[in-house]
């Protein structure tokens, strides 16, 4: 193993010791449920297991590209919920924002549709926005972008807008049935280039998101900071589990690394 030990103490040391600086991030929803955003997946709390208002059979039809087509209700009644503007970002998302600051950051990988790391302070160029987001739609028919505005107003309002073409506007946000963007593909490769990886929040459940730790390196040690085990982490030798919040677990990794001050200065900023 790199890391004498399976303890964030040992991951600080790793990083000093190397100079880290390629750090990749994976993350998902559970960094955005103290802000106040449900996840998917939790078993009370999680948007899945709280449809039942929508009529739906299967939870998941609420993003799934078919269904929208069919219906796009069920989808405009939760993203008047979802609609970013409304969150403070939370402190793993100034921990990022810190990384980024101490010029290690390569690249972050989000699922998330919230544009909380944008609003952290994380530069546009280093996110991939995997899964999409809020900030843009467009018809899914003819594919004519809908403006900003007229979006937000609709949302507002609890109205399905539509394109002048007939067919329903959709934010770019990859549905089930749909591919992710292109900007994912092209910075897989980066994850082979990480000397460090962080997986926070996410259940690793939706493909082809929950393959990248897989493309860390081998020698390459990765933390998880999650409420439970997932993706198969602990199979690796270099392999370092802080499993609770996630708000706790960048509270533990800044303090091994003697930024503990810095990182909430940053939040309460
Ligand atoms: P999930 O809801 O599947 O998983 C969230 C993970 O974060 C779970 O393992 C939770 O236990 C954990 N978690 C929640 N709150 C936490 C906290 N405060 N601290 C630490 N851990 C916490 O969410 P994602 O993995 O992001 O796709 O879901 C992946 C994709 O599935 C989403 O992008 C979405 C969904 O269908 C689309 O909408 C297209
Ligand atoms: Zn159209």
């Amino acid at each position: 193993p790199v890391l004498e030990s399976r303890s964030i103490e040992a991951v600080a040391k790793y990083i000093k010791e190397n100079d880290v600086n390629r750090v990749v991030l994976m993350v998902g929803a559970g960094i955005s449920t103290s802000a106040g955003i449900p996840d998917f997946r939790s078993p009370d709390t999680g948007l899945y297991a709280n449809l039942a208002f929508l009529d739906l059979e299967e939870p998941e039809d609420v993003f799934d590209i078919g269904f929208f087509r069919q219906n796009p209700k069920p989808f405009y009644a939760l993203a008047h919920e979802l609609y970013p503007g409304r969150y403070r970002p939370t402190i793993a998302h100034s921990f990022i924002k810190l990384l980024y600051d101490k010029g290690m950051l390569l690249k972050h990988f989000t699922q998330n549709i919230d544009c909380l790391e944008r609003q952290a302070g994380v530069p546009g160029e280093k996110i991939i926005e995997a899964h999409g987001s809020f900030a843009s739609q467009r018809c899914i028919e003819c594919k004519k972008p809908y403006p900003n505005d007229l979006m937000k107003q609709m949302v507002g309002t609890r109205k399905v807008p539509c394109c002048d073409c007939g067919g329903y506007v959709k934010p770019d946000i990859v549905f089930f049935g749909e591919a992710l963007p292109r900007s994912f593909f092209d910075s897989m490769p980066q994850v082979a280039e990480a000397d460090l990886c962080i997986v926070m929040g996410t259940s690793l459940m939706v493909q082809p998101f929950a393959s990248l730790p897989q493309h860390v390196g081998r020698r390459v040690p990765r933390v998880l900071i999650n409420m439970q085990k997932v993706g198969g982490f602990g199979s690796r030798a270099d392999d370092v589990m802080l499993l609770g919040e996630c708000d706790a677990g960048v509270r533990k990794f800044a303090k091994a690394m003697g930024w503990g001050d810095e990182l909430e200065a940053l939040w309460e900023a």
